[in-house]
Parts: C-alpha cells; sequence; structure tokens
C-alpha cells in the first residue's frame, strides 16, 4: 500500500529535496516521504483539477472549510478518542503562517519559551513576531534509553514564566527528538502555564505519526483547552505543496475574532490543499496504518544499519516521525552533515535545529530501502 517513488518520480514530486541535491546524491534532509500519497487524496485532487476548481479558496467559516474541519474532527475522534469542538478550525496557509498568526494575534504579548533543539523556523517566527525567545534546553545528548530523558524540563519553563514569558511553544510529538509526551507531563505543563497566565501554542503536524507499540497520542488541547492547537495534514499525507494548515481553538468566540481579521492577514491556504486535507483525515486511515508500520520497520532497519556500519552512533528510539535525532560525537567530526554532502548524501545538520550543536544530524528514513543502506553507507565513509 505505501508505494516507493523512482528517483526519477521523486525528483518530479519533491522539488525542494530532490532539486537541491546534485544527480546521485541522496537527499534526507527536509521533512517529506519519497512515498507516494495515499490513493484517496491523489483521486480527490484529480477530480477537483478535472472540475477545474482553480479559483480562490473559500473564507474561514464557510462550506468548504467546515468540510475540513468535520474531517479532522472525525480522525481525532477515531485515532485519539478527542472529541473536537465542532466549527474549531479556520484554515492557515500553512504551519509556520499559523504559528506567526497565533503569535501575533493569539498569545499573550511578552517572551516565548522556545524548547532546544527545535525545527529552524520556531526560531525565525518568534523573531519575526518581535518576541524574545527563552530558550529551555531538552539534552539531545541524555540517556537514549532513558525516556523521561529529553522531556521538557518544567523548572527551566517556570523560571521564563517568572522573568516574564507568556507564550510555551510546545512541538508535539517533538522534531527533531521523535519524542511523544505522556498526558502526565502535558497536564504539568498546563497547570504551570495557567499559574502564570500564560498560553501553551502547540504544534501537533506530526501527532498522525505517532509509531505503533506508544500509547495513543494524547492531543494537548484535550488536557489544556485555552492552548492554540496548530496542525495539518502535510507532512503525514505528503501534501505541504498545497499550502494549508488549521489553527484550532475552543472558545467561540476567538475563533470568530481570528476568522474577522483582514484577508492580508490570513489568506494562504488554497482549495486543493483543503481538498487534500478532508481525503487524507476522512478517507485515508488504511495507508496511515500501513506508513506507520512502514516507518516502524524503517526505524528498526536504521537501528540496524547503524549498528553495523556506525556503531559508535547514538540514534534516540523513534516514537514518532520519520526524522531520526543522531549523536555522532564519538566520530569527532564537528559538522558531519557537510562532511556526508561531500561523500553524496544530504543531512539536515544538527546546528540548524540548535545553533552551536556540534556533532549531530537529522536523518530523514523515509525512503526506499535501498536508499537507507546508501545513506548509513555513505555517512559510514564520510566519518571513518
Ligand atoms: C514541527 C514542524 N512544524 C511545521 C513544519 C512545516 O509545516 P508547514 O510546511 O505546513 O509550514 C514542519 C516541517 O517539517 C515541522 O517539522
Amino acid at each position: 500500500m505505501i508505494r516507493d517513488l523512482t528517483d526519477s518520480e521523486a525528483r518530479a514530486a519533491l522539488p525542494l529535496k530532490w532539486g537541491a541535491v546534485p544527480q546521485g546524491t541522496v537527499p534526507a534532509w527536509v521533512a517529506e516521504m519519497d512515498f507516494a500519497p495515499p490513493p484517496a487524496v491523489t483521486a480527490a485532487l484529480t477530480a477537483a483539477v478535472g472540475r477545474g476548481m482553480l479559483g480562490y479558496s473559500c473564507h474561514p467559516g464557510t462550506a468548504q472549510a467546515a468540510d475540513l474541519n468535520a474531517a479532522f474532527r472525525g480522525f481525532a475522534e477515531r485515532h485519539w478518542g478527542w472529541d473536537v469542538p465542532a466549527d474549531s478550525s479556520t484554515p492557515v496557509g500553512d504551519v509556520v503562517t499559523g504559528l506567526r498568526l497565533a503569535l501575533d494575534e493569539l498569545c499573550p504579548p511578552g517572551p516565548v519559551v522556545v524548547p532546544l533543539p527545535c525545527y529552524p523556523p520556531f526560531r525565525d517566527v518568534v523573531a519575526l513576531a518581535g518576541r524574545e525567545a527563552a530558550y529551555v534546553g531538552l539534552d539531545p545528548d541524555h540517556d537514549h534509553d532513558d525516556r523521561a530523558a529529553a522531556a521538557l524540563d518544567l523548572a527551566a519553563v517556570e523560571q521564563h514564566l517568572e522573568a516574564g514569558a507568556r507564550t510555551v511553544l510546545l512541538c508535539h510529538p517533538h522534531n527533531p527528538l521523535g519524542r511523544v509526551a505522556h498526558r502526565a507531563e502535558l497536564e504539568a505543563l498546563r497547570d504551570l502555564v495557567h499559574a502564570h497566565g500564560a498560553r501553551v501554542l502547540v504544534d501537533e503536524v506530526h501527532a498522525p505519526l505517532v509509531l505503533p507499540g506508544q500509547e495513543r497520542f494524547v492531543p494537548y488541547l484535550s488536557v489544556d483547552p485555552e492552548a492554540v492547537l496548530v496542525t495539518s495534514h502535510s507532512k503525514t499525507f505528503g501534501t505541504p505543496g498545497l499550502k494549508t494548515a488549521q489553527i484550532v481553538l475552543t472558545d467561540p468566540e476567538e475563533t470568530q475574532r481570528l476568522r474577522a481579521l483582514p484577508i492580508a492577514a490570513n489568506h494562504g491556504h488554497s482549495g486543493l490543499g483543503m481538498v487534500a486535507g478532508a481525503a487524507a483525515w476522512r478517507d485515508s486511515d488504511l495507508w496511515l496504518h500501513a506508513l506507520r508500520s512502514r516507518l516502524r520497520v524503517q526505524a528498526e532497519d536504521l537501528r540496524d544499519l547503524l549498528a553495523e556500519h556506525l556503531p559508535q552512533a547514538r540514534v534516540r528510539p523513534l516514537e514518532a516521525t520519520y526524522l531520526a535525532w543522531l549523536d555522532l560525537r564519538a566520530y569527532g567530526v564537528a559538522d558531519p552533515a557537510a562532511v556526508a554532502l561531500e561523500h553524496g548524501v544530504r543531512l539536515a545538520p544538527g546546528h540548524d535545529y540548535q545553533p552551536g550543536l556540534e556533532g549531530h544530524v537529522r536523518l530523514n528514513l523515509a525512503t526506499s530501502e535501498q536508499r537507507l543502506v546508501q545513506i548509513v553507507t555513505r555517512l559510514a565513509a564520510a566519518l571513518t
């Protein structure tokens, strides 16, 4: 059910991921999968294009947006047992745009707590919103077999809240560490944040990618209805180019205020993105099931390949996402991604996620088995 793209298909389908590397180099950097999208998504898009549906997308709150909202509610109920309030999603251009809009319009003034390492645009979005970032370390080098390690350091968050921070920007599940926070951690964060009159802004774009064998995902809004959720079907169902994400708020009045913003503040979402989103959330469960099983196998294969070719690499057990976080410091190379590029594989450098951090890379394992072998053996050739 999960169809691997050939090199030429991938090059045509994923212009950023594959277009940024020369022929012969394996791209394992940006978070896109080398798999064909779910058949239901492709069919819905093909039908929409056949109907000539290329006009402006509708306003938030009208029929098409309502369909996306209903499809997301169904998904959240089936997969997470979360009863999302009716009509609580507002379409936005993409997740990053949604985070920026939320900081501008929905989050209290003051510095923003950002756990590090983080998805790099988190830092940019905070800066562009004119906010100060208050960083909290997640310790990327903790004991990799200790699940409690790399949890959010609530004492450090509290210090920032006491010093005036009023927003906590959470990535749940976490990119790049691939960790999923459990209910008790989320509840403790909620209590801390509420005690300081602050708000959590949570990015759950990787939530459908919690891998088999993990506890059921707990959506942050289900424990803290005062938070702001930004999510999208894009990472899981392979549609980031269609530019559609959702801001979810549980307070209907706040939703109305968000939808009443001038078009110039929120105009980037696309009609085709909404069509894809509805088909992804509503009609792609079997495909998603197959995807998660496949990613679990890929993660196990990666561990085996590393044990064979790079035995001193430390890799976090992957709980979610298709992005593995590798600690390669034992090989004594400050920027392993730069050296790997010279050997025909493009990885994401660790310092992109935490400035100054040496010896780490993020490796995208959502590719064919053959390419995964090439990625590891070429990295090994670069480091040894
Ligand atoms: C945590 C996280 N948020 C947001 C994005 C980007 O989402 P979008 O393309 O919808 O802005 C990514 C992409 O990898 C991501 O990992």
